[in-house]
């Protein structure tokens, strides 16, 4: 701690450990670590707090599930979740568990505190109770199906509970809360979020039923042992009660509180904005400054949930892609304030596009061009030699800088992080532009080719700087390969102004940093469609990116693509990672030829023409396409990997060329019947076309 540095405290939820992580947990740890991480390379003293919310009856049900006393239970799964956020390089200041002595000592002495200032009576509770969300709710807010009433958070029929309780006046502060909300337009971010609470709180606030007779697994009420606290008014406290609140030393609370933003997920931003800052206004204590209600992670096939059995799981994602590309994928996919979709396909797709094929790509060109063209030593760029195309980066430089802070400080992530790939992505595109190779082979361009070659590694080294906070290893490997790693001065927040590369670095060219992933590898077979889809394993554990996907394993309840096999080096896979000398010379990239076979092995091989009948891409995936062909009388669906490089107006009426007798595999529940030849290359796909007329059914030799 240091006294002098601008305080930030922000927190995550503490969640439910009712079961393993998920995605969705994983996600909003890494939310706030990477703004924790930004905080602290601004030069903020940050306090970050996660942990984990034990109490209530869904986790005194789970653990009778599991035949085990709630806290045997609760310290097994409070062992994974460590586990979860050590791999995932959460660096929190404080992980509490609401079954902690400091914790409970001190809901106790808030409760206390609100009873003796006459906010909180005791009365009757009738009413409906959904378990799952640990939420009370009313007869008018209850949905109704086929004579069910259900949560309408989450769907699930509710139950009715009839017991003596403690009662919270909330509907004294309803108008302060609503004044606080009015005036204060950044306590509830983003907006949509803001706006939806503001229309719940003028439907009117009913007092909070907060304390329970029928179960036993809480906090004791301090005045009536054999009521336990309403586990949300445990729950919540947690952002103080682990800053000393109510104990003896109040050094950390008079320090952070209040929070800078409590980041949460949008179905409990009601719990956040509503009965948080009563508690607090009762208390007569400070509201936090923000709650920010993130989006959700779905899935095709809806929400995820562990009765739906289609949790995904970080610890292999992690395993499978790294630590620095899922945080990376978290952080870029889900647009501020909206739910994004995961499935694997566009996690490979992130890391392809933003990693392997921007920075990992703009940095294997750099670094071998330094070494081809500047032998390895990077020269500081001359002014005389910079062109307006130099002084465009230098600006849209600063730019990115300025926009990803902005953007952080607003807690866009996806924004923020976009900012930093429209950095890269002109770069790549400047080199293609400059083409050092050809200045190469000028000799009076030297000047121009060292300015050029300069503002490649120094745009290098600003993106690696933005991407530290998400990413806790790749930038220190990026500031190695450049020759910087001993120079933490280049790597700080300072560091980001534009020129501080130093003349004479030798650059340390190393193994690719993000290579490319082939989705084709993504493999599986009919029989593996839907139930249990086969998902590619990495044959080493964690460097999954670094080898290609072989293996494959049942029973996985992750979503993907699953391709034919035999696809590898079908149209679905269209780039191939350029060479080294491909790319200084943008030449192209040719595959290791295959072992030789005879003709008879060829002939197995029934290739036909097709005409193409019909042609739609298949929804929510970029790169297929679904297709009817016509194959002499026979009409056969083919689904095709080559949405990206045609429109289906192109497509319909072309004669191409189709593997007939492959095994049929589903993709994406659509039944392919063979496999569309295609030639690609460095970004370039073609599909093989017939131009003559040869009817659509004859063989092709
Ligand atoms: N224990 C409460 C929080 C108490 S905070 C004082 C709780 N726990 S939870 O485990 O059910 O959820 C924790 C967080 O995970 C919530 O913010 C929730 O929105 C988030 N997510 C749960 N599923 C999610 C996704 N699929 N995607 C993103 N976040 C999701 O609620």
């Amino acid at each position: 701690m240091n006294q002098n540095r601008p305080t930030f405290y922000l927190t995550t939820p503490i969640y439910y450990p009712s079961g393993k992580p998920h995605i969705g947990h994983a996600y909003s740890t890494v939310m706030a670590d990477t703004i924790a991480r930004y905080k602290r390379l601004r030069g903020f003293d940050v306090r970050f707090l996660t942990g984990l919310d034990e109490h209530g009856q869904k986790i005194e049900r789970s653990a009778k599930a599991k035949e085990m006393e709630p806290i045997q239970y609760l310290n097994q799964l409070a062992d994974t979740f460590l586990a979860v956020w050590k791999q995932y390089q959460i660096e929190y200041d404080d992980f509490i568990r609401t079954t902690e002595e400091r914790h409970k000592k001190a809901v106790q002495t808030i409760f206390q505190k609100i009873w003796d200032n006459g906010d909180i009576y005791k009365s009757e509770y009738e009413g409906w109770y959904c378990t799952p969300c640990e939420a009370f709710w009313v007869e008018r807010q209850l949905k109704e199906v086929d004579n069910q009433r259900l949560c309408p958070d989450c769907d699930r029929p509710v139950e009715l509970v009839k017991e003596e309780s403690y009662f919270f006046r909330m509907s004294k502060y309803q108008d302060r809360l609503l004044k606080h909300i009015e005036e204060n337009p950044d306590f509830i971010q983003p907006t949509s979020r803001r706006n939806e609470m503001i229309s719940f709180i003028k439907q009117g606030l009913e007092d909070l039923c907060v304390s329970r007779t029928t179960f036993k697994w809480g906090i004791p009420v301090p005045i009536n042992e054999n009521h336990v606290i309403y586990v949300w008014f445990d729950a919540l406290s947690n952002y103080i009660t682990a800053l000393g609140y109510g104990s003896d030393d109040q050094e950390l609370y008079q320090r952070y509180w209040p929070a800078d933003v409590h980041l949460v997920g949008k179905d409990i931003v009601r719990f956040h904005t509503v009965i948080w800052p009563i508690i607090l206004m009762a208390l007569g204590e400070p509201l936090p400054k923000q709650v920010y209600g993130h989006g959700w992670f779905m899935l095709d096939s809806g929400k995820m949930s562990k009765s739906k059995g289609n949790v995904v799981d970080p610890v292999e994602l992690a395993n499978k892609y790294g630590v620095d590309a899922m945080r990376y994928y978290f952080a870029r996919e889900m647009t501020a304030g909206q739910d994004a979709y995961y499935s694997e396909e566009s996690l490979i797709g992130r890391i392809n596009t933003d990693l392997a094929n921007d920075i990992g790509n703009l940095l294997h060109r750099s670094l071998s061009m330094v070494e081809r063209f500047s032998g390895g030593v990077v020269k500081k760029a001359s002014p005389e030699a910079e062109g307006p195309l130099e002084k465009e980066i230098q600006a849209l430089a600063e730019k990115v800088v300025h926009e990803y802070s902005t953007l952080m400080d607003k807690y866009d992530l996806s924004g923020a992080h976009g900012a930093i790939f429209k950095l890269v992505g002109r770069m790549n595109k400047y080199v293609d532009e400059r083409a050092p190779w050809a200045l190469n082979k000028k000799p009076e361009a030297r000047a121009e080719l060292e300015a050029v070659l300069y503002h490649m590694v120094e745009s290098l080294r600003l993106a690696a700087i933005l991407l530290k906070p998400v990413m806790p290893n790749i930038p220190q490997k990026i500031f190695a390969q450049l020759g910087i790693v001993d120079r933490e001065d280049l790597q700080g927040w300072e560091g980001t102004l534009w020129g501080q590369f130093p003349d004479g670095v030798t650059v340390q060219k190393g193994e690719p940093l993000f290579p490319r992933i082939d989705p084709a590898t993504l493999q599986g077979d009919a029989e593996a469609e839907s139930s249990s889809p086969k998902v590619a394993k990495t044959e080493k554990k964690g460097k999954a990116a670094e080898q290609k996907m072989t293996d494959t394993k049942a029973n996985d309840t992750v979503t993907t693509t699953v391709v034919p096999e035999g696809a590898a080096q079908s149209a679905i896979e269209a780039t191939q990672p350029p060479t080294t000398e491909a790319v200084a010379e943008n030449l192209p990239v040719m595959d290791p030829l295959l072992p030789e076979i005879t003709i008879d092995d060829f002939a197995k091989v029934d290739l036909r023409v097709i005409e193409v009948v019909e042609a739609e891409r298949v929804p929510k995936t970029e790169k297929l396409m679904q297709l009817k062909v016509k194959l002499g009388d026979e009409t056969r669906t083919v689904v095709s990997g080559i949405a990206q490089y045609y429109t289906p107006e192109e497509l319909v009426g072309k004669k191409l060329v189709l593997v007939a007798n492959l095994k049929p595999a589903k993709l994406r529940g659509i039944t392919s019947q063979g496999m569309i030849l295609a030639a690609s290359n460095n970004g370039v796909l073609e599909a093989l076309t017939v131009t003559k007329d040869i009817p659509a059914g004859s063989r092709v030799k």
